[in-house]
């Protein structure tokens, strides 16, 4: 398994529309097919990840909210936003996973999904958080596009493993 999308900032990009694709907050019923998508992208125990979506969907939408991509009854990507303290992290809201369908990258889904969690976090905070591995690159480009800047570099955050072993902070004032 790749654990990033290969870094193609030239290709040349099938924009097949996705109009049909509705952007909307998670519900109860939709979860099975989250921890699905998230298995398929990060292996494991299937029963891990919906124990875990399971965990942080009950949090919502106090201290976190879940949205989807959906294409009729076809899960095609979620994210999460969420409230977290983290040692040696400043405090506050954070864009914290998301995962596009492989076959449905490269279509302005993963922008979508970061807008309206940054439209979420606009209510509630003057900052909004991301981290991820420096090595990858198709989403810092995603992430750069709606404004996000490096603020620091080698953070650890416990619970998670940067593949590469580099991670890094961002941030964008809301
Ligand atoms: C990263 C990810 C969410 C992007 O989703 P997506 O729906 O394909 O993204 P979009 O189509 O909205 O792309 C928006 C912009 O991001 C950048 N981008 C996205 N994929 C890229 C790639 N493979 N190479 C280079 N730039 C890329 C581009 O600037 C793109 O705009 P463009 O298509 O006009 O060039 C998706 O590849 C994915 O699910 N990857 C695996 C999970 C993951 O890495 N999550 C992030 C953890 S921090």
């Amino acid at each position: 398994m790749e654990p990033f999308e290969p870094y193609e900032p030239e290709a040349a990009v099938d924009r097949a529309p996705i109009g049909h694709a509705v952007i909307e907050p998670g519900s109860d019923d939709w979860l099975t097919r989250v921890a699905r998508l998230s298995w398929e992208r990060n292996g494991g125990e299937f029963q891990d990840h919906l124990e875990s979506v399971r965990r942080k969907f009950a949090e919502c939408p106090d201290q976190g909210q879940l949205f989807l991509a959906k294409v009729g009854e076809q899960l095609v990507g979620f994210a999460w936003a969420a409230e977290l303290e983290l040692g040696g992290l400043p405090r506050g809201w954070y864009l914290s996973g998301i995962v596009v369908a492989p076959g449905s990258r490269r279509r302005g889904i993963g922008l979508a999904l970061t807008r309206i969690r940054l439209e979420f976090i606009r209510e509630r905070a003057h900052m909004s958080y991301y981290f991820a591995s420096a090595q990858n690159l198709a989403s810092i480009d995603l992430h750069t596009r709606v404004g996000f800047r490096e603020i620091r570099r080698h953070i650890r955050v416990e619970g998670c493993h940067f593949t590469g072993g580099v991670g890094i902070l961002f941030a964008r004032e809301s």
